[in-house]
């Protein structure tokens, strides 16, 4: 398949500019900024190559850096912001300090048309954020645009096909960001629009095929619709090879053993429902720590795995890893950890499988289309996310087994309402939290003392950013009365109305 390249220089909008490209259903991905040059080169279909925006200064020490040969790897460059500075100084221009940073919108004069600018208009609203600016040029190189702040705002090199812009067009505040970057991945790269969900499931089926083989692999099937399409796509490619792990953790959704059991029914899958919840309580008794609480799931977990693996004698362990976990569990050198989510960070490192992800390079509004793609049951399809620890990080504290029924019991009144007043697609989560804190109430003309549940409505694109949703006061009034009526542990409830940042969506 076609593809462009994103090599990662640390900036926060690396992973965006790979997701934009395929917007424009041309495949690409990331890479590491030390990808040697020959690496690069091997890349079967490689028609592009974009240097990212990063956080540091080209001048620092220690800021990621690549061979100036990344320049003729035969195809064309394009740098973005901190790869826009990076370029020139690999070339020998100049980069300095400037004396005013340029941050958010700013405006900008095309000077010159070229290609990459081609029919984005004369003038145009561009997003910045930076303080280095390059000055000049080297040979061979023009500027076609700039701004107050930057003279060479965005340059082009037609002969050596290398290009950059000081602003970021990925960014949806750009205005025609999205007319720049086809400009590049179709005018100058030539890249064909081959990626599709249905080309996606071809390719991940023939991966897979080629990785595993005959080889038994294993599948934790959680109910959400990352493992669910994983499972899916899996047995697609490798049939009954294909065992799938239901584990009830003592921590899972309202109902959910009865609904992995109908939805999978109908799939020509190995499907294996444990019920473990003892063996999780009794292991997290007395544990408070989140991250502790987060490892001693994903330990159990793999524990139990590694049993029915034994049993079916499995060589590969599937998950739903998505893109956006492997960036918050910090897989890439320049980015920092967030939280270790289960499916990543959580792993033992004796494990005796090796982990296959077939997901692990799209988004989840992506995941959503490859399960239509896939003919996926629309309950699924819509489900809201789910994390790999379950109700486990929506305790706050130790989790016991009569917390973990309140906090599913609230969850489910919370999705209920939120269904029935048709709010349901507009939210990325919508669940309870369960403080170890007590508050005094009254009820039944008596005081009472009883813990607070916290309602956390969500939305959110693509898990990295998310906003609380302002439901009307009348449905949120309604969850309330629900949940002291028909939680007789809980007195209060309160709303959660933090966006990410500077919070996380789950609050462990
Ligand atoms: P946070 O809390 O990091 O959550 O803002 C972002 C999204 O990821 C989900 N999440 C997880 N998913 N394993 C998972 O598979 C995990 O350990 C995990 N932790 C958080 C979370 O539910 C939200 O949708």
């Amino acid at each position: 398949m076609d593809t462009i390249v994103v090599l990662d220089f640390g900036g926060q909008y690396t992973h965006l500019i790979s997701r934009r490209i395929r917007d424009l259903n041309v495949f690409s991905h990331v890479m590491p900024a030390e990808t040697s040059v020959e690496e690069v080169k091997s890349i079967k279909g490689l028609k592009g190559v974009i240097f990212s925006g990063g956080a540091a200064s080209v001048y620092d020490k220690d800021s990621p850096k690549c061979d100036k040969a990344m320049l003729d790897v035969g195809v064309p460059v394009l740098g973005i912001c901190y790869g826009h500075q990076l370029i020139s100084l690999l070339e020998k221009g100049k980069v300095t300090y400037g004396m005013k940073g340029e941050y958010g919108i700013t405006d900008l004069e095309i000077t010159k048309e070229g290609s990459l600018l081609k029919e984005a208009g004369r003038t145009l609203k561009v997003w910045m954020n930076h303080r280095d600016i390059v000055e000049h040029l080297p040979e061979g190189y023009e500027t076609v645009a700039a701004t107050r702040n930057s003279p060479v705002a965005a340059f082009e090199n037609p002969l050596k096909h290398v290009y950059g812009v000081q602003f970021h067009p990925e960014v949806t505040h750009t205005q025609n960001g999205m007319k720049i970057l086809e400009n590049f991945a179709s005018g100058i790269c030539k890249a064909r629009k081959e990626w599709t969900s249905g080309l996606f499931v071809e390719k991940a089926v023939r991966e897979a095929r080629a990785t595993i083989g005959n080889k038994k692999a294993v599948i934790g099937l959680s109910g959400g619709v990352d493992s669910s399409v994983s499972a899916v796509l899996m047995s697609k490619a490798i049939g009954r090879n294909l065992t799938a792990v239901y584990v009830d953790t003592g921590m899972m959704r309202h109902r959910e053993t009865e609904f992995i059991k109908k939805t999978f029914s109908k799939y020509d899958l190995d499907l294996r429902i444990v019920d473990a919840s003892d063996r999780f309580f009794k292991a997290l008794k007395g544990v408070t720590d989140p991250e502790k609480k987060r490892k001693i799931i994903g330990k159990t977990f793999i524990e139990i795995f590694d049993k029915v693996a034994d049993d079916v004698g499995a060589e590969y362990l599937v998950q739903g890893t998505i893109y956006s976990d492997r960036i918050e569990s910090g897989h890439s050198k320049h980015s920092s950890r967030i939280k270790s989510h289960h499916n990543v960070g959580g792993l033992p490192e004796d494990m005796k499988m090796r982990v296959y992800e077939p997901l692990r390079d799209i988004y989840k509004d992506e995941v959503r289309k490859v399960a239509e793609e896939l003919d996926m049951p629309m309950d699924i399809i819509k489900r809201h996310v789910f994390p790999g620890p379950g109700l486990g990080v929506r305790i706050v504290g130790e989790v016991t087994p009569e917390k973990a029924e309140i906090v599913r019991k609230a969850s489910y009144i919370i999705e209920t309402e939120l269904e029935e007043a048709g709010l349901h697609e507009k939210a990325w989560m919508a669940f309870a939290i369960l403080l170890s804190v007590k508050s005094v109430g009254v009820q039944g003309d008596e005081r009472s003392y009883k813990y607070p549940v916290v309602v956390r409505i969500i939305e959110s694109e693509d898990a990295m950013t998310a906003n609380f949703t302002k439901v009307p006061y009348k449905l949120l009034e309604k969850i309330s009365t629900r949940i002291t009526n028909e939680i007789k542990e809980v007195n209060r409830v309160v709303y959660d109305i933090t966006n990410k940042p500077p919070a996380t969506m789950e609050w462990e």
